[in-house]
């Protein structure tokens, strides 16, 4: 077993009804790394990372987290508890509840002792200062990019050692843009928390990430570090 993994997934088939959409996926993200999975639309990216946080069945294949576990047949909600941070493309906060109340709901999914909770509170507050002035506004009020901050605020509720994001910059304003690529790269940094996340801006990916896969037909058909992801790849693979 390589326990320089945090994540290793080997030999994945997924299938939606009839339709094959991963294709005997291998995928090592290495403890520490910043891995962005590229790709264009539809090609399954989401698929995967669903697969990867129990939220739909993959057929066949292995994923092994943290050198030893198997996941397959762990429920998404022990894989959470295991350490797996997830914010879903299109965020998903709950627009109904308070700023505070989305981040209560992460705290209380776990028994930490008050004085616990209340330091989480602060350090996350600590990471993005709007969420302890919007505390009391609905998350349904917010901007694009504040709730995506909440939603990695909510994830970082966890303590995470693998933090997934979907698609974190879509359709939100360039200055946030800009702070959530700072906010990962300092994560990863201060927590050594590793990062998988999707992200198709290739400026995000070459600024943000350490290491590059692409996805095309739900098939890996390039991987290295990103300053190996070339012209002709992105002309090949990612563009339209
Ligand atoms: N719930 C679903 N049921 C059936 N097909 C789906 C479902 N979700 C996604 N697909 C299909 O699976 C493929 C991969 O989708 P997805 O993983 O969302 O791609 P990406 O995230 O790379 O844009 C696409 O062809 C998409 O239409
Ligand atoms: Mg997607």
């Amino acid at each position: 077993m390589n326990q320089n993994s945090m994540v290793k997934i080997s030999g994945l088939n997924q299938f939606y009804s009839g339709s094959h959409t991963l294709w005997d996926l291998d995928l090592d993200v290495p403890r520490g790394a910043r891995m962005c999975l590229m790709g264009r639309n539809g090609m399954g990216k989401t698929t995967l990372l669903k697969c990867l946080m129990g939220l739909i069945p993959a057929t066949s294949g292995e994923i092994i987290y943290d050198g030893t576990r198997e996941l397959r047949g762990v429920s998404a909600d022990r894989r959470a508890g295991l350490g797996i941070g997830y914010v879903p493309q299109g965020r998903e906060i709950f627009s109904q509840l308070t700023v505070d109340e989305n981040l209560r709901v992460g705290l209380e999914a776990r028994s930490l002792s008050n004085a616990k909770r209340r330091e989480l509170t602060a350090y996350i507050h600590s990471l993005f200062p709007v969420l302890k002035q919007m505390g009391g506004r609905r998350g349904g009020d917010l901007s694009g990019g504040q709730q995506q901050q909440l939603a990695i605020g909510r994830a970082l509720t966890l303590e995470p050692k693998l933090l997934i994001l979907d698609e974190p910059c879509e359709g939100i304003q360039p200055n946030i843009v800009h702070d959530i690529g700072d906010l990962i790269l300092k994560l990863n940094k201060e927590l050594g928390l590793t990062v998988l996340l999707v992200e198709q801006k290739l400026p995000f990916a070459r600024r943000v990430a350490s290491d590059f896969v692409i996805l095309d037909k739900g098939r890996a058909v390039a991987k290295g570090a990103i300053g190996e992801l070339t012209d002709d790849l992105v002309r090949k693979h990612l563009t339209v």
